[in-house]
């Protein structure tokens, strides 16, 4: 099999990569990518012919508003096109391979988004790929979701300094990603989870073996008030994710403690900001108090999407 090019220059470094884990790029890499997303926010004309002629398959076999706008949109911000393949146009695995799906692929199109349950699905189409592979959401990871998510906060905070990040509820692939992303980037993250619910023990050994390096705090706690005091970040996402519907009830009960309501939150600092990827199950993970209230930025957070997405498909696929 032919090995994908993966030329490195120190102007061009993550052309032609693929972004399926926030570990795929380095602290540089990562901070690279944040300042060209200020600068594509605030200067969105300058790029609209920056992929002129570039076309992405936007993969998806979850449901998604977000992520299936901020990609659709933004490669046709930056002069590109893209193509959406549900499930009832590939049916990936089942009307033909991961394999036969990324040859045919990267004959047409310059790269490829995939949002799909099986993390092993978005690995395998990578490597088959010739061309750029970025994960949309997988049952292990949400990078996308924890660039822009930083991004938001630098937009706040300025710095992460000193800044005390929490994630409270479901140790998910949203947490997956958001405690890589603290570790690369060398500051203080909290997750608080129920005991049968933390991150995976091998994304929490690679977060502290990061962090190791970086000089980041990464903290797994089943108490929801020590994550919250004195926080910057308050940070929740749904109890069930795609996928695990049938556990919804029984997770209601469980994760009940860990709901980021006013009492929760007044343990923060008055000027915590509140996050969520969406979408929001109001009165469960979040009350609604919380979520509308003036410290909430999680439609900025949306938006971010957009931002951050169209950087990273611009290192990526630009020639
Ligand atoms: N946050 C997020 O990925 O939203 P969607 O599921 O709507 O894409
Ligand atoms: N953890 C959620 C995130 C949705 C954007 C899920 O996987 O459903």
């Amino acid at each position: 099999m032919k090995k994908k090019a993966k030329k490195k220059t120190a102007k061009r470094a993550l052309r032609g990569r693929d972004y399926l884990s926030v570990d795929d790029f380095s602290t540089a890499e990562i901070k690279s990518l944040l300042a060209l997303t200020a600068e594509i926010k605030a200067h969105p004309r300058r790029y609209r012919r920056s992929l002129e002629g570039k076309m992405m398959a936007l993969i998806f076999e979850k449901p998604s508003l977000r992520t299936r706008t901020s990609f659709t949109v933004g490669i046709k911000q930056l002069g590109g096109d893209s193509i959406l393949l549900t499930p009832a146009d590939i049916n990936l695995g089942k009307r033909e391979s991961v394999y036969d799906v990324a040859k045919n692929l990267e004959r047409m199109v310059d790269g490829i988004m995939i949002r799909t349950f099986g993390h092993d699905i978005c690995t395998s189409l990578a490597q088959h790929a010739s061309i750029p592979v970025i994960n949309g959401l997988t049952d292990l990871e949400h990078p996308c979701q924890a660039m822009a998510d930083i991004f938001t906060v630098l937009e706040h905070k300025k710095s992460l300094k000193r800044l005390k990040l929490s994630y409270i509820g479901d140790g998910n692939n949203v947490a997956h990603s958001l405690v890589l992303i603290a570790a690369k980037l060398g500051t203080t993250m909290f997750v608080a989870t129920p005991e049968g619910y933390k991150p995976q023990a091998a994304i929490m050994e690679r977060a502290l073996g990061i962090a190791s390096e970086t000089g980041a705090h990464i903290v797994w706690t089943a108490d929801p008030v020590e994550a919250a005091r004195e926080a910057d970040m308050v940070y929740t996402d749904t109890w069930a994710s795609m996928g695990q519907e049938a556990e919804a009830a029984a997770r209601r009960a469980v994760f009940a403690p860990y709901q980021v309501n006013k009492a929760l939150i007044s343990h923060a600092r008055e000027d915590v900001l509140f996050m969520h990827c969406l979408p929001a199950h109001r009165g469960e993970e979040v009350t609604d108090e919380v979520i509308d209230s003036l410290n909430s930025v999680v439609f900025q957070e949306a938006e971010n999407r957009l931002h951050a997405q169209k950087a990273i498909m611009l290192e990526l696929l630009r020639e």
